[in-house]
């Protein structure tokens, strides 16, 4: 039987805040910290700050009852048993993650630790941070038995975050001590006893069948490299299959109909199998790079990595390329740009393999017209409003007498786009789907010129024969 328990989550970011509110969800109560005063006043007022499905509801439920915001790091640190470190690691110039957030809200903690607790890493940090956490604090004149530290991991994804805390695959507790071990098997009883499954108003996951999940308890260091092997593993799955994309573009055959007879396969599985313009977002890039420099720092050859990231900047000048074949000269080109965020169903530019192409294109000397659904505000810091880059406050807008459509994100509503109005809105039928949203033969009939990534190209000069691309289950999205 589960209990409540007083949890600080230092750190008001993606994975802080999730965690946060979930943690309450499931029954504890929180003091979420973040020395910036600013986000705090906002999450305190309700905003969330971040476009994320739940948050609003949950921040809205709790925000005045389970959850409480403040700076006050001594005072979190004080009322706790459990502190989560969620501050950022960005990646350095070298690759490696920055770690200094990480070592000041140790040694910050470490000043006010006046009984036992459990520190623990929820930043993705490389193997050995849960030893330096521990030198620190020891540093800063803490008895070795008035603390433990442990790795837990988080595997969430952005657009289903909350979703995939509350109903994760696997829950990894990386401790060196059993009473650590034990404060967070307790934590996690909502959800590995499977009691937060059956209130009524539990929210759902996204793919899972709600059953409990299991904990895997292992060693602080191996929980470190679950997190890196785990993001590495998958961007070298994406990087797998868009090169198998470029060979399949070389061959003529179609990637969705390889990436299915692959993922059938159950010791492959289809998920991570869709080809693109390479994988973005705040977590692989960075994660592959900090992985691989791990490997070198600690003498193993892990080369393969480079391989995954050189692909991952192949799959965009790749697109350029389609683009240019498509258009001939791109000096002067009117686009319409679909799609700016790393991915649908968030408003996360960071980098974002379409926000990447736009700026090459610019350099091209193309004008962009670009829409996105909630990205666009982030976009225009980064790329601002100008006669070459113009935002639009919707589809139409954007296509308006353009020379060509991109579509660079996989938001659901680019998937459902009016064919027969698009084709009369754009100055050229002209559709490069960086995304495969579209079905081939669909776009055909529709009177387009299709490009997209690892299938043959449709024109319009060819018969309807030629151009017809056997149908199959999944080449339709
Ligand atoms: C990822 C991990 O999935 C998550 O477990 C970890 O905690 C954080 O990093 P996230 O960055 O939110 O999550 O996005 P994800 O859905 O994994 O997509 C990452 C990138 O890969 C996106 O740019 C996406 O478009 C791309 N991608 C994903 C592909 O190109 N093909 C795929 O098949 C899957």
């Amino acid at each position: 039987m589960s209990h409540s328990i007083q949890i600080a989550v230092v750190g008001s970011g993606y994975v802080g805040l999730v965690a946060a509110m979930c943690f309450a969800e499931m029954g504890h109560q929180v003091i979420c910290v973040d020395n910036d005063e600013r986000k705090v006043a906002a999450l305190q007022g309700g905003d969330t700050l971040i476009h994320e499905h739940h948050l609003p509801e949950l921040l809205e439920r709790y925000r005045n009852t389970r959850v409480r915001f403040t700076t006050d790091l001594a005072e979190a640190t004080n009322e706790c048993s459990a502190i989560f470190i969620a501050v950022g690691t960005p990646q350095s110039d070298s690759g490696d993650a920055d770690l200094s957030y990480v070592e000041a809200v140790a040694s910050e903690i470490a000043r006010h630790i006046t009984s036992y607790k459990v520190i623990v890493e929820k930043s993705t940090v490389p193997v050995y941070t849960n030893e330096w956490i521990r030198r620190v604090i020891e540093r800063n004149g803490v008895n070795r038995e008035m603390f433990d530290v442990v790795s837990n991991p988080e595997f969430l994804r952005e657009g289903t975050a909350v979703a995939d805390f509350l109903h994760p695959d696997r829950i990894v507790v990386g401790a060196d001590s059993e009473r650590a071990a034990a404060l967070l098997s307790a934590i996690y009883a909502p959800l590995t006893e499977g009691d937060y499954y059956k209130n009524e108003g539990a929210i759902a996951g996204c793919c899972s069948t709600s059953a409990p999940p299991p904990l895997l308890q292992t060693s602080t260091k191996s929980a470190e490299i679950i997190k890196h092997a785990s993001n590495a593993f998958l961007a070298l799955k994406i990087s797998f299959i868009n090169a198998v994309s470029n060979l399949c573009e070389a061959a003529d055959a179609n990637v969705e109909q390889v990436a299915r007879g692959i993922g059938l396969d159950s010791r492959i599985g289809p998920k991570f199998l869709r080809p693109g313009i390479g994988y973005g977002g705040s977590c692989f890039p960075k994660d592959v790079a900090a992985f691989r420099s791990v490997a070198e720092q600690m003498g193993v050859d892990f080369s393969l990595l480079s391989e995954v990231e050189k692909i991952n900047v192949g799959q965009k000048k790749r697109f350029l390329s389609k683009v240019r074949s498509a258009l001939w000269t791109l000096r002067g080109k009117k686009l319409a740009v679909l799609g700016l965020a790393f991915k649908g169903d968030t408003d996360d530019i960071r980098e974002s393999p379409a926000i990447d192409l736009v700026e090459m294109l610019l350099a091209e000397g193309c004008s962009v017209v670009a829409y996105d659904p909630a990205a666009m505000k982030r976009a225009e810091a980064e790329l601002p409003a100008s006669a070459q880059m113009r935002y639009a406050s919707n589809i139409d807008e954007a296509a308006a007498d353009a020379d060509a459509l991109l579509i660079l994100t996989d938001w659901p509503e680019f998937a459902q786009l009016d064919l027969r109005k698009l084709n009369a809105t754009l100055r050229y039928p002209i559709v490069i789907d960086g995304r495969n949203l579209y079905d081939p033969n669909v776009m055909f009939d529709h009177g387009f010129t299709y490009m997209s990534v690892g299938r043959p190209t449709i024109t319009q000069t060819h018969t309807r024969e030629q151009s017809k691309v056997p149908t199959s289950a999944g080449s339709q999205k």
